[in-house]
């Protein structure tokens, strides 16, 4: 009617990390029937889906399914040659996906940037995230590493007020800062490129009783213990099988690459929705 005001609704935390959720689950729900009918396929009821891939003898390191039909990992440089529309189409998925998880951590967990100064956002993408903690945050640099085509892409300046742009690899160098975030990305990982790339996270930042530390957030397994979001978390897992090389891991897997990877503790310092935040201390 005119003259009246128009509401606004602004959602909570809690109901943004649920649509969160349930986005993930109705977006992956079809991997649940491709999984039954391949179980029926393969007379195993114990396999889940895929038969073509489990059916095969590969030589040497299995690849994913999408690395056995792409002919590259899922983030490899070559991607971008051998899959040009699937490497974009990933791509802008990330970084819209990046938007949406952000902003509880910010809220919810300020005493993760409590006394920081520098931050390395390792396979930061387009800097979605970066940009949004220099925002809630103005006194943090921050610093983006990923890989150059992802960087080719920034159409910014290589430093843009508290964020820099670098490209490179994080299984190489990671550039030094207090703290080191990696915000879904080992889930990409195996158990032994995780260590790998904690091994160089570690060395990039200061000792714990200087503040160092790395910014884990990723599902735990089993942070919740029923209903939709534990659903959302094993097919998050299906996932990573289909796609990469990595897994959704329990604590107890977290812990045990954290020791590997030469870390002296870790904090699950808040659980959301389908991921936590785990702070982990050279
Ligand atoms: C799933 S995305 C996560 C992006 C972002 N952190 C987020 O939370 O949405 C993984 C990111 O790691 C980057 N990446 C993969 N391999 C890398 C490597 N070897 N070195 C640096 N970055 C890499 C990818 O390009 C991609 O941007």
């Amino acid at each position: 009617m005119a003259g009246q005001a128009e509401k606004v609704f602004v959602p909570t935390d809690d109901e943004l990390l649920q649509a969160q959720s349930d986005l993930w689950r109705h977006s992956l729900c079809y991997l649940t029937p491709m999984s039954l009918r391949c179980a029926v396929d393969l007379g195993v009821p114990t396999a889940m889906g895929l038969a073509d891939w489990f059916r095969k003898d590969f030589d040497g390191p299995v690849p994913s399914p999408f690395e056995d039909v792409h002919g590259a990992a899922i983030f490899e440089e070559s991607m971008a040659l051998l899959d040009p529309e699937m490497d974009q189409l990933i791509h802008d998925a990330v970084a819209a996906h990046d938007h949406m998880g952000i902003g509880p951590v910010l809220r919810q967990c300020s005493e993760l940037f409590e006394g920081l100064e520098t931050l390395t956002d390792c396979g930061g993408g387009d800097g979605t995230t970066a940009r949004s903690i220099v925002e809630a945050y103005p006194h943090i640099k921050c610093t983006v590493l990923d890989l150059p085509k992802v960087m080719d892409k920034v159409l910014l300046p290589a430093e843009e007020g508290a964020v820099k742009y670098v490209s490179g690899d994080l299984f190489h160098v990671v550039p030094p800062a207090q703290a080191v975030l990696l915000k879904l990305v080992l889930h990409f990982w195996s158990d032994e490129d995780c260590i790998k790339i904690l091994a160089q996270c570690k060395k990039a930042v200061p000792p714990r009783d200087a503040g160092g530390k790395v910014i884990v957030i990723d599902i735990v397994l089993g942070s919740v213990s029923a209903g939709p979001m534990l659903e959302t978390q094993h097919l998050m897992d299906m996932l990573m099988l289909v796609m990469t090389r990595g897994r959704q891991r329990e604590e107890k897997d977290w812990s045990d690459i954290f020791t590997k990877a030469g870390f002296s503790g870790y904090k699950i310092v808040k659980k959301l929705g389908a991921r936590a935040v785990i702070e982990v201390y050279p």
